[in-house]
């Protein structure tokens, strides 16, 4: 879909038409889908945009959305700018902005380049800080891999590693729809996602700047942006609350949707009264 002459990513729009939206940005390698479990649980029928971020599900890849944003390389920027103007575009100038992980560097993103958008601020399971030499490595290795194989098999096993310990052997049904999730999505895309997080900036002096309400979520089993990189997000932000999940991993938004929800719900709460 074309609008403006900008590539509009492809985003489920649920709820009542008036009041302040809330945007839910869904992390890697996944797409809107993994946000369904809390959109059925959010109270009082809000305004629900969740794109899928470019490159994953039915978007435009990243190299088509970033050069209509006037980008060239892979960078969470222009995934930012993308959902930017697919928000403007759908007549969205100000929302509740929601990011779990791969969604948080964007969220971050947003109150950098596009802070007018941004009436409050949900950070879930995510990280401000930058990769270290290590992780980057290893990001460009995988985005090397699964554009040689054309197939997503070399990050499958995150079906796994996102969920706490305590879900992983017993929380089978997750694990299948996790499974489904990644496969269906395309090689390319979670390339290109991987050299643009591989190449995101530390964002840590961004939230410090930010003034609107916020909520930090991690799950007390998180092994992928523990809690450690929570508290250093809530220690950055004016005011912000810590919600910390019991019995969840990395994918609370699935392990334990029902807090996600309250949180989330909480969060529009306190930015409608402004
Ligand atoms: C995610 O869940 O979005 C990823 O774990 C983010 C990352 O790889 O840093």
């Amino acid at each position: 879909m074309t609008t403006d002459g900008m590539l509009a990513l492809h985003t489920l729009r649920r709820g009542a038409p008036d009041a302040l939206p809330l945007v839910l940005l869904h992390g890697f390698p996944l797409d809107h889908r993994m946000w369904l479990d809390v959109t059925d649980l959010l109270a009082g029928d809000p305004t629900v945009l969740a794109p899928d971020l470019p490159g994953f599900g039915t978007s435009p890849g990243g190299p088509d959305v970033a050069a209509a944003v006037g980008g060239t390389e892979p960078s969470v920027d222009v995934m930012a700018d993308g959902v930017a103007a697919t928000l403007h575009a759908a007549g969205v100038d100000r929302a509740v902005v929601a990011g779990l992980s791969m969604g948080g560097y964007v969220a971050m993103a947003l109150v950098e380049r596009h802070p007018d958008l941004v009436a409050g601020l949900a950070l879930l399971d995510t990280r401000s800080t930058a990769d270290d030499d290590g992780a980057r490595t290893q990001r460009l290795r995988v985005a090397d891999t699964v554009t040689a194989e054309l197939s997503v098999e070399a990050v499958l096993g995150m079906r796994t590693a996102l969920l706490g310990a305590g879900n992983r052997g017993t929380r089978l049904d997750l694990v299948e729809r996790l499974d489904g999730w990644i496969r269906d999505q395309g090689p390319l895309g979670v390339a290109w996602a991987q050299r643009a997080m591989a190449a995101r900036p530390d964002r840590t002096a961004v939230l410090a700047g930010y003034r609107g309400p916020a909520v930090v979520l991690v799950g007390d089993e998180d092994e992928v942006t523990p809690l450690e990189a929570a508290r250093h997000m809530v220690g950055a932000l004016a005011g912000a609350e810590l919600v910390v999940v019991r019995g969840a991993g990395h994918m609370t938004s699935n392990e334990s949707p029902e807090p996600v929800a309250a949180a989330l719900t909480a969060l529009l709460i306190r930015a409608t009264a402004g």
